[in-house]
This record gives structure tokens, sequence and C-alpha cells, in this order.
């Protein structure tokens, strides 16, 4: 038996990212490093970051900058840095952080054990040589390789990767940089994955990718499914209760895919559309590729189909050209869609974005103010979409006993709404029961549990 070490990985950015760390962490664990919380005692540190916007990347390097200190007065600790920024930047990373070991990107996670194992016989070995290991290749002739999660502790969601990269290049974004193209995973590995969650206690999946809803039309796709056709094998699994999907761009929605917030019983009636600006003009210098009032049809449809269903979106302000007359656009769709939750963030420049050569860059304090502007009006909204649900009868999945309040319960609605209820019955985790919705707030609900 070899000795047991210790792995602790910090986890930046998006789902895609959320997933990636389970992945490494399960690979790790193959390689006899089990999971700490504990940055002190681990030998291996991974940060996996994200470079959507400057404060995520800086938030990557301040952790280094007390890693620098640990790796300082611990020579053997190996530290890796994986995921977006270490894609952006590579063997660029060593500038700033020689002490760095691995830089790995996120179409190469799949070798870190071996990557690490050359790097523990590197560092063990007499010379002491400290040269990084840099594995940052992105080939658009990557395959997603075939692998089954191990569930380690009870859980009764998961995410479930369909496909990686982005072929959009919205002029702000590094994700196509970061990446790589559009790769979609054979659906045959995708079902099996699923079935082998649900055997093991899975209740709800969310199938995700940075544009799931154009999974099957790469090039180099192999898949044989659209994505409403994968979303009805998805919803054939016996014993699954819930899909979900994240995120879609406006321009891929289908006709098929709203069809499918009428026809598939599981798929939950929540959809995440980013819009980005109310302003054409501004749609056209983001690459956007749809119009406002394209977007509102399509927003029309979703409703019409399935009149429960709830919207969030993502919105940009400040983006270089932004005048006040574009940002009272957005403030006005807000206002003409109603979402019941949106994210919304300042312009950031990022490297390879094209629209960091943008001139006409809005000064800080004018985005700061339009960011103050739109999230509180959406916060009203939210609240007084959230109102309407009041006096319903909604099916909650449990997520889990609160820890602060006895008693209390919360769970999610089909919309992706949080709600909390006090019962004194035994409940499980991935349990859907009915709960009368007695009051709103604007982050979640609370609700009396109706007994069945
Ligand atoms: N693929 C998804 C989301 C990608 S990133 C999509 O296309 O919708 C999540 C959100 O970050 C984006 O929707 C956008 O609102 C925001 N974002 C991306 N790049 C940004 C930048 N340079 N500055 C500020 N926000 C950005
Ligand atoms: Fe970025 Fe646009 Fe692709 Fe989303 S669709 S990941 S915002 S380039
Ligand atoms: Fe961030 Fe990369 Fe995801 S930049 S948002 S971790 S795809």
């Amino acid at each position: 038996m070899l000795p047991q070490k210790h792995a602790y990985i910090e986890t930046f950015g998006c789902q895609m990212n959320e997933r990636d760390s389970e992945i490494m962490a399960q690979l790790l664990a193959a390689d006899h490093y089990a999971a700490t919380n504990d940055m002190q005692a681990a030998d291996l540190i991974v940060i996996n970051t994200c470079s959507i916007r400057d404060k995520a990347e800086q938030k990557a390097y301040s952790l280094l900058g007390r890693l620098r200190i640990m790796k300082r007065a611990n020579p053997a600790l190996i530290i890796a840095v994986t995921g977006c920024v270490a894609q952006q930047n590579g063997a660029g990373l060593l500038k700033r952080m020689p002490f760095v070991d691995l830089i790995i990107g996120p179409q190469n996670i799949y070798r870190l054990p071996e990557l690490l194992d050359q790097q523990t016989v590197r560092l063990s070995s007499s010379t002491r040589s400290r040269r990084c290991q840099i594995a940052t290749t992105l080939s658009p002739a990557f395959r997603i390789p075939p692998f089954l999660p191990t569930i380690t502790k009870p859980s009764f969601k998961r995410f479930i990767t369909i496909m990686q990269g982005c072929n959009n290049f919205c002029t702000y974004c590094v994700v196509p940089y970061t990446r790589g193209r559009e790769i979609s995973r054979s659906a045959a590995d995708i079902l099996k994955e699923i079935n082998h969650l649900v055997d093991n206690g899975i209740k709800e999946v969310t199938l995700i990718g940075q544009n799931v809803n154009s999974y099957g039309r790469d090039d180099s796709s192999s898949t044989g499914h659209s994505f409403p056709e994968l979303l009805r094998a998805v919803n054939a699994i016996k014993g699954l209760e819930r899909i979900r999907f994240t995120t879609s761009h406006p321009k891929d929605l289908s006709l098929d895919l709203i069809g499918c917030f009428a026809e598939l019983k599981k798929l939950c009636t929540h959809f995440h559309l980013p819009v980005q600006s109310g302003s054409n003009r501004i749609l056209k210098r983001m690459n956007r590729k749809y119009s406002i009032t394209s977007y509102l049809d399509k927003v029309t449809m979703l409703r019409k189909i399935n009149p429960e269903i709830t919207l969030t979106t993502d919105i940009i302000v400040g983006f270089p050209g932004e005048t006040d007359a574009d940002f009272e656009e957005t403030m006005e769709l807000i206002d003409t869609v109603r979402f019941d939750g949106g994210f919304s963030f300042k312009y950031s420049d990022r490297p390879s974005a094209v629209s960091a050569g943008f001139p006409d860059k809005v000064p800080e304090e004018i985005k700061d103010f339009r960011l103050n502007r739109l999230q509180t009006r959406q916060n009203e909204i939210t609240q007084e979409q959230n109102q309407q649900v009041v006096g319903s009868v909604l099916p909650v999945m449990i997520e889990g006993l609160s820890k602060t309040v006895a008693g209390q319960w919360h769970g999610r609605t089909s919309g992706n709404i949080i709600v909390n209820f006090i019962s004194s019955n035994h409940l499980l985790p991935g349990q859907i029961v009915n709960i009368e919705i007695a009051e709103a707030g604007r982050n979640s609900l609370r609700g009396e549990h109706k007994l069945d």
C-alpha cells in the first residue's frame, strides 16, 4: 500500500469548473490522494481557476500569493493551477508565480494523475529539478472521455457535462479561447453516466455546457442526437425525477426545444436565457446574433407553451460604447420581460476578447451606477414575481435540513426557487413534497408542508 496523501481543491467559476473539480477529485482518489478541506494538511493543492472577468482571475492570483508562502515552508508541496486562467496564460503564469508545479488547461484534466506522478518523481529526485509541467493543448479533435462518477457522499443531484467549448465568439468573452471549439459528448456516454447516477440514488441531473442548445451541431460531432432528442432520451430514464440544463444561447433556441417544456414531464420549468443587453446596437457590437424582437418572441413562446416557466438571465452593463440611451433600453427590457431573477455584471476587458480593443470604454463610476440601478429594479421585479405564487401548492424537491433553524427544511421548486418550511416529518433529500406557499421573499419562499 502506498502512503495516503491529501489533496485540497479550490474551485472558482462556473458549473463546468465544478464538474471538472469533481472529476479531478475522483482521479486523485484513484491515485492515492484523499480529499481534504484543510489546505495546511495537503500534499497537493489544485486551484481550478476562472477567467470570465478580471475579478475572477485576480481571486486566483491572490490565493496563489498565499500558496507561495506555504510552498517556501514546505517545498514538497505540489501546486497545480487548472481551468481557464491556466489555459489563458499557460507558461506566462510562471512569470508571476514561478513556484507553480503544474499548469493544466480544461481539456487536459484527465492527465492529472500522470503529470502528478512525473512531478513527484522530479521533486524527490536528487537534482530537485523544479521545472513546471504545462499541459494546455486545446484541440478540436479532443473527445471527452467516457467517465463514470463515483458517489462518495450522499447526494441527490449532479451536473453532467454534455459539451465543452463555445463557437459563438461574443466579442467580450474569453470562453472560446479557454475552452476551445464546441465538442459534444457522445449521447451513449451521457446516458450511461446518467443511468449510473440514477442507479446510485441521484434524482436530479443538470446537463451543462457553455451553449447546450447547440449540442450535437458541431462538425466533428457523431452524437446522433440533437439537444431536444437528448432531453427526450434522458426523460425516459426510470427513477430520474428532474432534468435541468444550462446555459442556452437565444439564437439557438429552437421550436423543438420550446416544445419540450410541454412534452417532457421531468424537465424543470426554469429557463436561463442570457440576454446581455436590451439595445440592438449593443447586441450587434457584442456579436450576439439576435435582436430584442426575436428574443421577446422566444420568451412569449416559452410562456405560452408552459405558463409556469420561470425565466432568468445574464446582463452586462457598461459594454464599450454603451450610452445612457442603450442602458435605458436594458432597463425597459427587464420591465417588459419581468425576469424571475438575473445575474448582472460590469463589463470587464479580457485579454483575448475582441471588445478589449474597442474604443469608448465606459468609466467605472458609470458602470457602478448602472449596475446598481439595474440590480435594484430587478430585485423588485423578482420579489413581485415570487409574490405571484403565494397561495399555490408547489412540488418541492427536498435539499436538506437547516443547520440554524430547528425543524426547518429547504428545497427547490421546479422553477428553481428555494422554499423553506417547517416539518416534523422525516424527509429525505431528493424526495418531492407538496408545499403550500405562504410568503415570498426576494431570494426564497416560505411555505407549509401539505401532507399528501
Ligand atoms: N455561455 C454562457 C455564459 C458564459 S459566462 C452564455 O453564453 O450565456 C456567464 C456570463 O458572464 C455571461 O452570460 C455574461 O453575462 C458574463 N460575462 C462574460 N464575459 C464577460 C465580461 N468580459 N465582462 C463582464 N461579464 C462577462
Ligand atoms: Fe461566451 Fe458568448 Fe460563448 Fe457564452 S455564447 S460562452 S458569452 S462566447
Ligand atoms: Fe470561468 Fe471558464 Fe467557466 S472562464 S465561467 S470557468 S468556462
